[in-house]
């Protein structure tokens, strides 16, 4: 949504205006000391702040980093960006390189900034803030989640061109079987190396302590387990899709591609590595888009999301969930574009709302056939001619890719 859009542009806009109260560099700074005051103010507004903009979320981790940022010395900003999701803050934080030639500069204007924030924190009294649901249609991002199983090396050693991530329930074990044995053990296809991954949260109720010994084991085995620490439920995908992002940035930027794709569906990887090979290698997000989708407002609807929530009548173009592809540049730029977009808990949709954010549509495949959302009928013919495709529950799925495995024409 624009509502961080709005204000990055009104901090752009008031900045150059200064320019003009300027007559010396002591007036200057005094002005820079005022206007981030003043800033601050505005949008330490607890009324006005979005539900995403906790306070407490904000300052306990930026504390904390406050104190080490004096060691940072070469590197980027942006894993501390990642904690501060103060609108005002972003004036002073870029995500640009940190040279040694302008670090000197962003840490004395870093150090006005802190020593602006430390005064005003203490002129508002720290009243601890009550812990607030996001309520039903907002999930609980950005947030510094963990991960409990990962995989933090297998990138850098393997360095995939490709990775398929499938989100998947922890107890579901019975699926990743089937894609490990399927089109998930296509490791090396046209000369490419291709790494999988499954995507899981935490599991509450009976039995957990067992199922998580298990996924230990599992993990152990496979090495294909990503598990971090949110609550994995339908409601919450948008958690485990932006948590995916963040894995992707931090682990796994050696690779070309990664594909998120659901674990009910049929992969021809070969195809899809082929459609890479001449695909854009940055600000790339394609899969089945869907273009003016209306919002739905019916209560009933299993996507349902109110005027409050989301006020235009229709999405702006998105790739559905079912299986979207994107260069891995992205992932860095829409985890930073979250923080200015309402994480709404529909998984595709948000994600389309912070590509609009960035400015960078998605863009239909070469052939409309390549993805598709109502499960296809198995026949070599038809799959050879198709990227992904959601399956029914009856399908036979190993036998099918068995069949599609053996060498001969396709048609
Ligand atoms: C960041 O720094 C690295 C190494 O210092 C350099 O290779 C890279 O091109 C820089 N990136 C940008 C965006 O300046
Ligand atoms: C840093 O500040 C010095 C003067 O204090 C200035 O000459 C230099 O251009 C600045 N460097 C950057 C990268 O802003
Ligand atoms: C989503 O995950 C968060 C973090 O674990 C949790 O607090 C929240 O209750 C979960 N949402 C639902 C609907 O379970």
């Amino acid at each position: 949504m624009t509502v961080g859009q709005s204000q990055v542009m009104m901090d752009d806009g008031k900045v150059p205006e200064s320019r003009r109260w300027c007559f010396s560099r002591r007036h200057c700074l005094f002005f820079l000391l005022v206007l981030t005051a003043v800033l601050f103010f505005y949008f330490t507004d607890i009324n006005q702040m979005a539900t995403d903009w906790n306070p407490v979320k904000l300052w306990i981790p930026f504390k904390d980093h406050r104190q080490t940022f004096g060691s940072l010395n070469n590197g980027t900003l942006s894993d501390l960006s990642k904690f501060i999701t103060h609108p005002s803050m972003t004036v002073f934080l870029q995500t640009e390189n940190i040279t040694a030639t302008n670090m000197a500069n962003r840490t004395a204007m870093t150090t006005i900034a802190s020593v602006v924030t430390q005064q005003l924190v203490q002129t508002i009294p720290p009243s601890p803030v009550p812990y607030k649901s996001p309520g039903l249609y907002l999930v609980e991002y950005p947030y510094p989640y963990s991960f409990v199983i990962n995989e933090p090396m297998t990138c850098e050693q393997q360095k995939p061109f490709l990775v398929l991530m499938v989100p998947v329930a922890p107890h579901n074990r019975a699926h990743r079987h089937i894609i490990r044995n399927t089109w998930g053990g296509e490791s090396l296809v046209l000369g490419k190396v291709v790494k999988l991954f499954f995507l899981l949260g935490l599991q509450t109720g009976e039995g957990v302590q067992q199922l998580q010994e298990q996924l230990l084991q599992e993990s152990k085995e496979h090495h294909d387990l990503l598990q971090s620490d949110f609550l994995d439920c339908y409601k919450n995908l948008t958690i485990k899709t932006m948590v995916m992002l963040e894995w992707l940035d931090s682990h796994c930027s050696i690779a070309s591609y990664a594909m998120k794709i659901d674990s009910d569906t049929f992969l021809n990887v070969p195809k899809l590595v082929g459609m890479l090979s001449s695909a854009p290698k940055t600000n790339y997000m394609t899969g089945l888009v869907a273009v003016n989708a209306a919002v739905l407002r019916d209560p009933q609807s299993k996507w349902f999301v109110p005027v409050d929530i989301y006020s235009p009548q229709m999405y702006p173009h998105y790739a559905l969930g079912l299986g979207y592809v994107l260069s891995l540049d992205l992932a860095k730029k829409l985890v930073l574009a979250s923080k200015h977009v309402k994480a709404i808990y529909i998984e595709d949709v948000y994600l389309g709302l912070c590509m609009q954010h960035l400015g960078i549509p998605p863009v239909v495949p070469p052939n409309w056939e390549y993805f598709q959302v109502f499960p296809v009928k198995y026949s070599r013919c038809a799959y050879s001619r198709l990227i992904a495709t959601t399956t029914d529950k009856y399908t036979d799925r190993v036998k099918d890719w068995k069949d599609f495995k053996n060498p001969g024409p396709y048609c």
